[in-house]
């Protein structure tokens, strides 16, 4: 009898995780409930909560929320007199005890839930670093990999009008397969990063959709709808009342439908970053967005925006919180980033070098900041590794569900400063045709390999550029390549006619750190690169975007150095308090010409 209600547990639970729908794309239209705020946590290192002292998973682990019913019970946890920590945020910058820390933290948040007929209920994460076990109720409900992508979790069935306890084991121990894998130069903020919360939707709701103009078409917008739950054949409108459209289709058996009409829109630029109203309406379900229309391609070595020309005049920015440090999660993070890179002369950004919150996409949709997302396939990935692959394309898939929809974003990074080898292009390649598979309306890019073919000769043949829409190169003359003035004889070569991002360039200054300008870390010696760099860069006829690294400071566990470094990394344009160095004036008076 035992072992027959086990097997009918378990498979209720491979049920329920079984049932998981996908990545709901827009959750700004839904009716959520918010979890953020206290968490209570349990840092784990051993991972006793997990595994028994025989290292095998235990099913009896924190992921209870056990208390003890008598005075002889032996639990040995106890979530509600445990210290808590704040979601959205990492652990590292909430307790001196964790800042260093890499391994296993549970959190608990209990809820109540009035249930309601006819609806259906997900539990929504924007990010949770590295990897997450999700538990309702001491049920397994899910797992996800990749610190940087959302991921949501269906728990109609398993949750209660009152007293349930969402548990999460995340853990953000590094390792060689995974991606990243072992070795970047950022902090490894650890925890629920970004915002948690409850999503209410219809028995049978609008899922996904994506609503953008067409390949190369002004006026031809090209999408469609997928809803899922029982009644999948339905009447569903997408409407955009100031262009006078609405338009009618008929979901078929799988809940989907193309949809495609013409219209007179006014395209979405930096100058003008204007966003519709959109409401796409289903008989039992209405979902409203805000999206920008334009187009983006490529001719010859041109980027055209809408047709036209455009150079992007950018700068790189990691994912950390302005002026606190930390990683960065809010809508005001967002607007302070974003704020500075327009006061740079900034209209792009290269948000490095993982999907940052959907508040800085959000953001930079609604300010007029062109956007290149990339995942975190940095360095010496795991290439021949099918599971490190899965692990990319899943990341991929996640970042692009998301983001999709918004304007801003017209090119999807897939990999950064990655060795040269057969296993890598393969890997690479195979990234590149899932992404053109999901979305062929933008561009594809990575910050690629080059090397000097002579001492004064750059050249740029990296195979992958072949597959690529956009080249984007790192380099450091100046800084880690020679001194600032190496780059007045440098000349620029590529095997392609193709469009170049200068995807990075730089070099580190302490703020207010100041002496002649051959002296390294003062503000005068990043100052003479920045004089140097540009210089350089107008050469370059195949130039079409620049992205500097890099706004801010940030932390890294690769720049030690005292009282200069301190685990900053100190390339930014901007201090960790906000303060603006003497290069970031070199760069915005360049960009204010541009
Ligand atoms: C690299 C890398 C960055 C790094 C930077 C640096 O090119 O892409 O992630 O922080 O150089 O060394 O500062």
């Amino acid at each position: 009898m035992k072992l027959l209600i086990l097997i009918l547990l378990l498979a209720v639970c491979r049920a329920v995780q079984a049932q998981q729908i996908g990545l709901i794309a827009n959750t700004d239209g839904r009716k959520t409930i918010s979890l953020d705020g206290q968490w209570q946590t349990i840092v784990d290192p051993y991972e006793s909560g997990y595994y028994n002292y025989r290292y095998q998973p235990s099913d009896n682990g924190y992921f209870k929320n056990a208390k003890p019913k008598s005075k002889t019970d032996l639990i040995e946890y106890d979530f509600d007199s445990s210290a808590t920590l704040n979601v959205p945020g990492d652990w590292n910058t909430q307790s001196d005890q964790l800042f260093f820390y890499e391994g296993t933290v549970w959190y608990k948040k209990s809820f109540d839930y009035p249930r309601k007929p006819d609806t259906r209920l997900f539990v929504y994460f924007g990010a949770a670093n590295y990897f997450a076990d999700v538990y309702l109720n001491g049920e397994k409900i899910g797992q996800h990999e990749g610190g940087f992508t959302p991921f949501n979790f269906e728990i109609t069935k398993l949750v209660r009008d009152t007293g349930n306890f969402l548990v999460v084991k995340v853990d953000n121990k590094r390792r060689l397969d995974a991606v990243p894998t072992l070795m970047t130069d950022w902090w490894n903020y650890g925890g629920l990063t970004r915002e948690v919360k409850l999503i209410e939707t219809p028995a049978t709701f609008v899922h996904d959709y994506l609503i953008q103009l067409q390949k190369g078409s002004r006026q031809r917008v090209s999408g469609w709808v997928k809803l899922v739950g029982e009644k999948l054949s339905q009447r569903v409108t997408v409407r955009i009342p100031e262009a006078g459209i609405s338009k009618t289709v008929n979901t078929d058996a799988h809940g989907f439908a193309e949809v495609d009409f013409n219209a007179e829109l006014k395209l979405w630029s930096p100058e003008s970053p204007k966003l519709y109203d959109v409401t796409i309406e289903a008989e039992t379900d209405q979902l409203r967005d805000h999206i920008g229309f334009r187009t983006i391609e490529t001719k010859g070595t041109d980027i055209l925006l809408n047709g036209r020309p455009i150079f992007l005049h950018g700068v790189c920015i990691h994912e950390e919180a302005p002026l606190r440090g930390g990683r960065a999660y809010s809508r005001e993070d967002a607007r302070t980033l974003l704020g500075w890179a327009k006061e740079l002369g900034a209209n792009f950004v290269r948000l490095a070098h993982y999907p940052h919150n959907e508040f800085m996409i959000r953001e930079a949709d609604r300010m007029g900041i062109l956007v290149w997302s990339e995942i975190p396939v940095y360095w010496t990935i795991q290439w021949e590794n099918a599971a490190t692959l899965e692990n990319a394309r899943n990341q991929l898939g996640e970042m692009i569900a998301r983001d999709k929809n918004r304007a801003a974003v017209v090119i999807w990074s897939v990999a950064n400063e990655t060795p040269l080898s057969d296993a890598r292009l393969t890997f690479l390649k195979n990234l590149i045709s899932h992404a053109r598979s999901l979305d062929a309306t933008r561009l594809m890019s990575a910050a690629m390999e080059r090397h000097y073919i002579n001492d004064t000769t750059q050249m740029i043949d990296d195979p992958l550029g072949e597959y690529l829409d956009v080249l984007g190169c790192n380099e450091y003359v100046g800084w880690y390549d020679g001194l600032p003035e190496k780059a007045d004889r440098l000349e620029w070569r590529s095997k392609y006619q193709k469009p170049l991002v200068m995807s990075e360039f730089g070099g580190d200054a302490l703020f207010g750190h100041h002496g002649d300008a051959g002296a390294r870390w003062t503000e005068e010696y990043q100052e003479s690169i920045y004089h140097h760099q540009i210089a350089m860069l107008k050469k370059i006829p195949f130039l079409r975007g620049t992205s500097p690294w890099i706004l801010t400071d940030f932390r890294s566990p690769r720049r030690p150095l005292p009282n200069i470094q301190d685990y900053w990394n100190r390339k930014g344009l901007i201090s960790n308090r906000g303060e603006k160095k003497k290069a970031f004036y070199v760069l915005q008076q360049w960009y204010k010409q541009l």
